[in-house]
């Protein structure tokens, strides 16, 4: 499996497969390979006959210089995953070769549009403008391709499909469903910098989605109260520190006056553990009309709203590991 580490290099690498006429598979991350990357590799392979993995921690998508410091980095174990999964070829560029003036960064970036803007954008100002850019120079140094993202960072997914089909790439973009521990939590390069209390707590996360999503699924349409559950849910948990926690469409990440069946819904969710800030999503669905009587809408019982889960919910779609998280993040 070559190891591309400049863009003339991983040019070299395709052309073989380019010429083969073969559908290349393109797959981004910042490495620390845990489970929930792995499930995106081994799903372009099923897809596409050539895969290309990106390694490459992108200083222009932290705020935080700490951050970037702090970002684990397990090369030899990530090439080994890759291989293990069905990457046909590894591109592992240096800082330099995507940005030759940094710290300057590039003159021409992309500055993404109004769905960057709330939530993880107002936290990390910039993200998304360093995430679109850092994509767009994958994408124009790999070319016509299929590209394979997570769901469990569904605004970048939105953010990308918005500039995929602004920019008109010659990109398929594919979402793929969130990878969990058993207990709920979903994998994440971060969770290895939680204590295991942290970890423990972290759960709290993935069961306010659950609880949350039956909720809507029971006929609460209140945005508001969507929202009160789970920050009464977070809230019982002194470890975890909620940044925001909410239902939106899922095409335009607007919050919905009131929530209407038939429209694809997400719930999001943003905390502070620790060091560490996680993230979490999950679809919601609004029972077809007549479905819904358990809860009339508008009126969510009480008992829903502060119900403590026994069992962790895991919220779906999406897959459990039988282990817990490998890697770091
Ligand atoms: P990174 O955090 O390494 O994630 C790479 C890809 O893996 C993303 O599409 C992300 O959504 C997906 N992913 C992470 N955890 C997952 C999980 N538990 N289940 C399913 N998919 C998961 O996201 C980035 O890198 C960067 O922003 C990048 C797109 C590479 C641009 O720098």
């Amino acid at each position: 499996m070559p190891v591309a580490r400049s863009s003339a290099a991983l040019a070299g690498a395709l052309s073989p497969h380019r010429a083969a006429g073969r559908a290349v598979g393109l797959v981004p991350t910042m490495g620390a390979l845990h489970a929930g990357h792995r499930s995106l590799i081994e799903r372009a392979a099923a897809e596409c006959s050539c895969v290309v993995v990106t390694i490459f921690v992108n200083p222009l998508q932290f705020g935080d210089p700490d951050d970037i410091e702090r970002y684990p980095r397990t090369l030899a174990a990530d090439l080994a995953v890759c291989e293990d999964a069905g990457a046909a070829v590894v591109f592992v560029p240096t800082v330099r070769e995507m940005y030759p003036a940094w710290p300057e960064p590039p003159a021409n970036t992309v500055r993404v549009g109004p769905l960057g803007r709330p939530w993880e954008g107002e936290s990390r100002p910039g993200h998304f403008d360093g995430v679109a850019t850092v994509v767009a120079k994958l994408f124009a140094m790999v070319g016509c391709c299929r590209a394979y993202f997570g769901e469990k960072d569904f605004q970048q997914l939105a953010v990308v499909r918005q500039m995929v089909a602004d920019l008109s790439f010659p990109v398929e973009v594919v979402g793929c469903p969130i990878v969990r521990e058993p207990g709920g939590l979903a994998l994440s390069s971060r969770n290895g910098r939680l204590s295991p209390s942290e970890r423990s707590a972290a759960a709290v996360l993935s069961r306010a989605l659950g609880s949350a999503r039956e909720a809507v699924a029971g006929g609460e349409r209140r945005p508001g109260e969507v929202s009160a559950l789970m920050t009464a849910l977070v809230g019982g948990e002194a470890q975890v520190s909620l940044d925001y926690a909410t239902v939106v469409d899922a095409d335009d990440l607007t919050v919905p006056p009131v929530i209407q069946p038939g429209r694809a819904l997400r719930l999001l969710i943003a905390a502070q553990v620790g060091a560490v800030r996680l993230i979490d999503n999950c679809e919601a669905a609004v029972p077809a009309e007549g479905r819904d009587r358990a809860f009339p809408a508008g009126t969510c019982g009480a008992s829903t709203r502060t119900r403590r889960v026994e069992a962790p919910v895991v919220p779906g779609p999406g897959t459990t590991v039988p282990s817990p998280a490998v890697g770091t993040r």
